[in-house]
């Protein structure tokens, strides 16, 4: 005769239970993560669960309701007053009577649109460091002098197990009014990822509070990107992003080092700037999710290593030369206040830690949600910005390294380039025939040979081309022949078709004529030749250190990688060989690994421990290097072949 046999999922843990043993303490002593405030009382409704009926033969169990306690008083009143989806049970309150599977609900957190296509869908299994934890505290006695809040920490210890408890000390003036005010019963709380291995205090309320909110963002040099969450559902509650602030001071990071570099109060002004935006963004996702901005209590940051810096009030200057020293490369805490975020007085700050020099606390967010290193297939993460940030790897190894692709994918640099905004020319198709193109522009619902674009496009005009669109333009007119395998625009092509017009020495495509003059110049095609070869010699450089010929997948992170098309960065050799099904754009994956390191603390020492194992290679240093590069400036490759683009 054996104990019931309870099965908890989606984590797949499982153990024997005493009849009579409620749900809740199963899954704890399983170390299966149910949510709890108010201990046990059922009030609170955080730690609900669903019983799944069925014969589970393949775990030798038959699951049914009658293997649960029925709902008593306690669980009645509560679903009387707040109400209890149907199938819900309070697992504080439900006993085991018999053999279960138990579904614990995780809200799917959804990788909300920082850019204008939504990415993955993924659900992040919760593990706050942040725990709001209920407790009844004696009143003061005469015959015993001990202080509010040592009777406080002693029934945290009896309630929720908290031992050696530390405590904000801002909050030890509040304790007295806190505890009368709540008639001695207070809500907690806990902070378990402290520097020091000791939970602490960090927030104390009256009565029972049930919310508590936390901020995962990621600051990139041209967009800041926010996530409200609540801590205790995972539910994202609040999402948006905001243009850096310090753009005023250098278009791109290494302008905004020469800034510091040149200015004496440089440093301090551009860090004020990215923390006043910050702070503002908190506002705007507050205001989405109609919560107080005094309810976020946990905070996850990640960015490029200057960006990094920056915000952190450290001097960049270092990373603007060899050997491109970072400050601090390990994960960082902050009480929030300390780096003026405007937040719970209680509010901690979590930075990723960066890879290296050129290879930021950003990417280390990316791997972390791509999880390179949870795997057998061989994948290639890349972010490409001003600076490509490349991670190569599997299960048994991983490598990482920068490349200095510059601003021109991001659609500098190049005559008619813009940033993605409406007027932008996104698509484009050149006819190999008669070689006249057809393009979407960013606002406008129709491609530009379709009846009726010109009224549609009038309202937004025709005015530039976005950084991914040209990636597709080059690759397009290598395609149609109007360039050559080494990049040069054929100036015999002029007598086929007046769209190749001459430029100077050289020729160009002219690609639009309406009120802007809109043409693909020899000097873009080369800006975009440079920057992905550059992207290609680096990664070329890693697969040398792995002594792979090929990789099984590629992820594509950031903006950038979300509007190209993997054919035509295929096409131009901006990656290697690769199954077209295995690249995918996976939207700001930094922001999503900050996310994933916000709502379970396991991620945070999953990330730490991973990036003291990740090889860093500088690309400066590599003397390989300029040859890698020197054969990528071919389309797509001088000597590399691109066997599945044919097929
Ligand atoms: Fe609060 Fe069950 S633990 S209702």
């Amino acid at each position: 005769h054996k104990d019931p046999l309870v099965l908890f999922m989606p984590s797949g843990k499982r153990g024997r239970f005493p009849v009579g043993t409620p749900v809740l303490d199963a899954a704890r002593s399983l170390g299966v993560y149910v949510e709890s405030v108010c201990g046990g009382r059922a009030t609170c409704g955080r730690c609900q669960i669903e019983v799944q009926e069925g014969n589970f033969a393949k775990h030798k169990i038959v699951s049914s309701n009658d293997h649960i306690s029925p709902v008593g008083p306690k669980e009645q009143r509560y679903a009387s007053v707040r109400e209890l989806p149907d199938g819900r049970r309070l697992s504080c309150s439900a006993h085991i009577l018999g053999d279960l599977v138990i579904d614990v609900p995780q809200d799917t957190v959804i990788n909300a649109q920082v850019v204008r296509k939504a990415a993955t869908d993924r659900v992040i299994e919760r593990n706050a460091a942040v725990q709001l934890c209920y407790v009844e505290v004696d009143e003061p006695d005469m015959h015993k002098p001990l202080g509010d809040l040592d009777r406080l920490k002693v029934m945290l210890e009896k309630d929720w197990g908290w031992k050696d408890l530390l405590i904000a000390p801002h909050l030890i003036p509040q304790i007295q009014g806190i505890l009368r005010k709540g008639n001695w019963a207070v809500t907690a709380a806990i902070h378990r990822d402290m520097d020091s291995s000791r939970p602490f205090i960090v927030g104390l309320w009256p009565g029972l509070k049930n919310e508590a909110y936390g901020i995962a963002c990621d600051i990139g040099s041209t967009t800041i990107a926010m996530h409200l969450v609540s801590l205790l559902s995972g539910r994202i509650v609040g999402s948006s992003g905001t243009s850096n602030p310090q753009i005023r001071f250098g278009e791109d990071l290494m302008s905004r080092v020469s800034y510091v570099m040149m200015n004496p109060d440089g440093r301090e002004a551009m860090t004020k700037a990215v923390r006043e935006a910050v702070n503002s963004l908190i506002g705007k996702v507050c205001a989405e999710g109609e919560v107080d901005r005094h309810d976020i209590l946990d905070m996850v940051f990640v960015g490029n290593p200057i960006m990094h810096h920056l915000f952190l009030g450290i001097d960049p200057t270092e990373l603007g030369q060899a050997p491109f020293a970072l400050a601090v490369s390990g994960a960082l805490q902050y009480w929030a206040h300390e780096i003026d975020i405007d937040v719970n007085r209680g509010a901690r700050l979590y930075m990723l830690p960066c890879i290296a020099g050129h290879v930021g606390a950003d990417a280390a967010g990316a791997t972390l949600s791509e999880g390179p290193y949870r795997q057998d297939k061989m994948m290639l993460l890349v972010d490409v910005g001003t600076n490509a940030e490349i991670v190569l790897g599997n299960k048994d190894r991983v490598v990482a390294a920068s490349s200095p692709t510059g601003p021109a994918f991001e659609g500098a640099e190049i005559s008619s380039g813009q940033r993605a905004a409406p007027g932008a020319i996104e698509r484009v198709r050149i006819d190999p025939e008669t070689l006249e193109p057809r393009f979407r522009v960013i606002g406008v619902d129709k491609w530009s040979d379709e009846e009726g674009f010109a009224e549609a496009a009038a309202s937004v005009g025709v005015t530039g081309i976005c950084g991914s669109a040209i990636i597709e333009i080059v690759a397009e007119m290598y395609l149609s022949g109007i360039i050559s395998q080494d990049g040069v625009v054929d100036g015999a092509m002029a007598a086929k078709s007046p769209r190749i017009i001459p430029n100077g020495r050289t020729f160009s495509y002219l690609l639009h004529e309406g009120e802007q003059r809109i043409t693909v110049t020899q000097n873009d095609i080369r800006a975009i030749q440079l920057a992905k070869a550059a992207l290609y010699a680096g990664i070329k450089l890693l697969m040398e250190k792995l002594e792979i010929d090929h990789v099984d997948t590629i992820r594509f992170a950031g903006a950038f990688g979300s509007f190209i098309d993997p054919k035509y960065a295929m096409v131009l050799g901006l990656i290697p060989d690769c199954d077209l099904d295995e690249v995918k754009a996976v939207g700001n994956a930094a922001g999503t690994g900050a996310l994933m390191a916000l709502l379970n603390r396991g991620h945070r020492r999953e990330i730490e421990q991973t990036v003291n194992k990740i090889e860093k290679i500088e690309t400066a240093l590599e003397s390989k290097f300029q040859e890698h590069f020197i054969n990528a400036m071919a389309m797509p490759n001088k000597v590399d072949a691109f066997p599945k683009l044919s097929q």
